[in-house]
């Protein structure tokens, strides 16, 4: 029986001999795993934990005011705003697969920079067991990671034995709000891997508030704890359509709401029509330049969860 009181215990005590007075940091990405690591080392180590959040200009709408309200009294937080970076970056990109390494690699340069400024020496993570087994197939704990530019940080995973419900437990026990304990998965690259094409800034207001429409309107229906994940994909195909009594050409949004246990595999329910509806409705209403919505059926195989 997983004991969340005893392993908040341990973890604190763990981290603070592994790290004595050094410094730590950690990349918080509001995300369920990180903010409880974030929260364990911080009880641990202090301010001498930094929690860096970047925004790369990507993320869901409301993120960074929730990240700053939910964790400023909780952590030494560190805000980087570098969505200019990486949209500069990213200009021109198309290929999904060079949109992710381009977001992956400026990431890395920002927090290297963050981690070189502050004279970290210690990485803390929010791996948990099913990111690592798959990978690696074996335990591996306490090595290091060196950055690009020779910074050696020595890596501290509080929750690598753990699986999601006992980090759910945890976070519950540590006092996180409810919506960071029950969120639905976002892709590390956010909204990149919802915008098919060129991502520019007009698209990602778009995606961005599709997104929106869509989360609301599924919390809304009480379908948030069934569904695994569900969003709206901004799609570079163009579609008529009629505003008034003039001919209108616009983007068509993909809707993708599936169930899953672990992303392995996804399935699409049978939906609530008069939801699908009402979401496309205010897709269409509220976001002018989009002209027609559609719902994607495919489960996972064939189809990926994420468009892109
Ligand atoms: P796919 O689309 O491969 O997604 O069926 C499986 C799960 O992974 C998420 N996903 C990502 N997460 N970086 C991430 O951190 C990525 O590049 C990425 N691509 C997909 C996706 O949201 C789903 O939960």
């Amino acid at each position: 029986m997983f004991e969340p009181s005893d392993f908040i215990k341990r973890a604190v005590e763990d981290i603070r001999e592994r790290v004595g007075d050094g410094k730590a940091i950690i990349a918080l990405s509001g995300g369920v795993d990180s903010s409880v690591a974030s929260v364990l080392a911080s009880k641990a180590i202090g301010d001498r934990l930094v929690a860096v959040f970047v925004d790369h200009g990507l993320l869901r709408e409301g993120e960074v005011d929730y990240v700053k309200e939910t964790f400023s009294s909780r952590l030494n937080l560190r805000f980087i705003d570098a969505s200019e970076r990486f949209l500069e970056e990213l200009r021109g990109v198309t290929d999904p697969e060079e949109k992710r390494r381009i977001i992956g690699r400026v990431f890395i340069e920002v927090f290297e920079e963050v981690a070189e400024e502050i004279g970290a020496e210690y990485l803390v993570q929010g791996t948990i067991a099913p990111d690592w087994i798959e990978s690696e197939g074996k335990i591996k704990s306490h090595h290091n990671v060196t950055l690009p530019h020779g910074l050696v940080l020595k890596i501290v995973e509080p929750l690598r034995e753990l699986y999601k419900d006992e980090v759910r437990i945890l976070a519950r026990e540590l006092g996180l709000p409810d919506k960071i304990i029950k969120r639905q998965p976002f892709p590390g690259p956010g909204l990149a891997v919802r915008i098919i094409g060129e991502i520019t800034p007009e698209k990602i207001r778009i995606c961005r508030k599709a997104n929106a429409i869509v989360e609301e309107e599924v919390i809304g229906a009480g379908l948030d704890e069934r569904l695994w994940q569900y969003f709206a994909v901004l799609t570079d195909t163009m579609a008529t359509g009629v505003k008034g009594d003039m001919r209108d050409f616009g983007y068509l949004v993909v809707l993708r709401m599936v169930e899953s246990i672990d992303a392995m595999t996804a399935r699409v329910p049978e939906l609530p029509w008069d939801l699908i509806r009402r979401i496309s409705k205010r897709i269409t209403s509220e976001i002018p330049e989009v002209t027609h919505v559609a719902l994607s059926v495919s489960d996972k195989p064939p189809s990926t969860i994420e468009f892109a």
